[in-house]
């Protein structure tokens, strides 16, 4: 008999499963009834928090199997450190393909791994265990984005042709954790980070409503990186000391600044470009998701700062630093831009909403792993391009073992 409610496993208790837990409350037909973190503290805290907003009776469990074994648990969101990725679809294979386990689908944060080799391990894993498989890029769920494309394509593209370029940032002051700033760990700097929503968004804005992917073959990636602005003296003692001494931007950075442009072609050969722009070093408000697409008569713009709501405080409101109004806010007084709600905006919900109906209607979702490796393959041709100076055509030789140099700890932009 098919499910009429999902039982909801996450793995990885940290800051974005409390973005999920939070955007539940917009999810029907699914409750989160486990959190699994190494970190029992983490583990206890998500679960607290999805108890006290009504979305699901969770608990925390010791392992990955044994939250995967508890039949109430139909589906897995991976939301643990890009380090983990592999060792987590693993453990969730080995728990299925023993038998321990029987699950319908897993969910997976970006990235889907650090480099190509590990995004395919993913999806081989996936395919091996027989689940259905959801990538968890919001931004292509994001109201604005899927509304601005609908009345895009619609109204302008439908009468002037479609569009031709889509320009997409995304950019902050720094991640929030130590282990993202470690090229070893999360797999390179920015780029790695926070390019793969934007070349994804990108290219969904690009793409017609409803035509698959392979309707635009990516012809070539030219990128640039560099660090200029964690690798300066006394900033990275800041990393260094928030890292207990482990990070060192001096001798091993990783890049702080990235652009890419993707060259896209369609079947009859007509052109459509990329570009993105992503740093860790955009000190305002707090996070900036930006894009903007071209067209012959048309053009269209989003500025996740350009909200609403805006507060201000004068000089003598002297309150605690806080992430309260914005996401990676880095003030709390003057005239303040406040995003009234991140989990909607950002496309959380709907993201979600996406995956459990998917899961439950036994359908593979339209955003999943396949997407997941694609981004990483055009990720890791960027940072082919940025490491050789030149235009890559794509797909490159060698992209399948390709590891960046950022990523082995093997990059200094000071010591070219
Ligand atoms: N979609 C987005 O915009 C977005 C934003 C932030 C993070 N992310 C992605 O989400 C993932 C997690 O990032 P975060 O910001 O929550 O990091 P975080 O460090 O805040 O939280 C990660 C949590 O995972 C736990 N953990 C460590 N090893 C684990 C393991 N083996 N199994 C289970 N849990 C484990 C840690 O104890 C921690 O509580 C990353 O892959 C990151 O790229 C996506």
């Amino acid at each position: 008999m098919k499910k009429k409610n999902l039982g909801i496993g996450i793995i990885g208790g940290g800051f974005i499963a409390r973005f999920h837990i939070r955007s539940w409350v917009g999810v029907r037909n699914a409750d989160i009834l486990g959190i699994h973190d190494p970190d029992r503290k983490r583990a206890e805290e998500a679960c607290a928090l999805a108890n006290s907003l009504g979305v699901g009776e969770a608990k925390p469990y010791k392992t990955i199997t044994e939250m995967a074994a508890d039949p109430a648990i139909d589906a897995l969101w991976i939301c643990a450190p890009n380090y983990t990725r592999v060792a987590v679809m693993e453990e969730i294979a080995q728990a299925i393909g023993t038998g321990k386990a029987e699950l319908i689908g897993v969910t997976c944060e970006k990235p889907l791994g650090r480099n190509v080799a590990e995004a395919r391990k993913m999806l081989e894993l996936v395919r091996k265990a027989g689940l259905l498989d959801g990538y968890l890029e919001n931004q292509v769920f994001a109201p604005a984005v899927t509304r601005g494309k609908e009345i895009v394509w619609a109204r302008g593209a439908a009468i002037a042709g479609p569009p031709y370029l889509a320009r997409a940032a995304e950019e902050h002051s720094g991640p929030h954790m130590p282990w993202f700033w470690e090229g070893t760990l999360q797999g390179g700097g920015v780029l790695n980070d926070m390019m793969c929503h934007s070349v994804e968004e990108a290219r969904f804005m690009l793409t017609p409503p409803g035509a698959p992917r392979e309707t635009l073959i990516p012809t070539s990636v030219t990128a640039y990186i560099n660090c200029l602005k964690w690798q300066a003296p006394e900033y990275a003692k800041i990393l260094s000391k928030n890292s207990k001494g482990k990070t060192d931007y001096l001798k091993r950075p990783a890049e702080d600044f990235a652009r890419s442009l993707v060259e896209y072609k369609d079947k009859k050969g007509k052109i459509s470009i990329v570009e993105t722009t992503t740093s860790w070093c955009y000190v305002g408000a707090g996070l900036r998701l930006s894009l903007e697409l071209l067209g012959p008569e048309y053009s269209l713009q989003i500025n996740s700062l350009d909200a609403g709501l805006k507060v201000f405080f004068s000089r003598r409101v002297q309150g605690k630093a806080g992430e309260d109004l914005v996401e990676k806010q880095n003030a709390e007084i003057g005239l303040m831009p406040v995003v009234a709600d991140e989990a909607t905006e950002y496309g959380y919900i709907a993201e979600n909403r996406h995956m459990v109906q998917s899961f439950l209607k036994g359908a593979r979702p339209e955003e999943n792993f396949s997407d997941g490796l694609n981004v990483t393959e055009l990720l890791m041709t960027a940072y082919m391009s940025a490491e050789q100076g030149k235009t890559v055509p794509f797909p490159p030789p060698g992209l399948e073992t390709f590891v960046p140099a950022v990523a082995r700890g093997a990059w200094n932009p000071k010591k070219k």
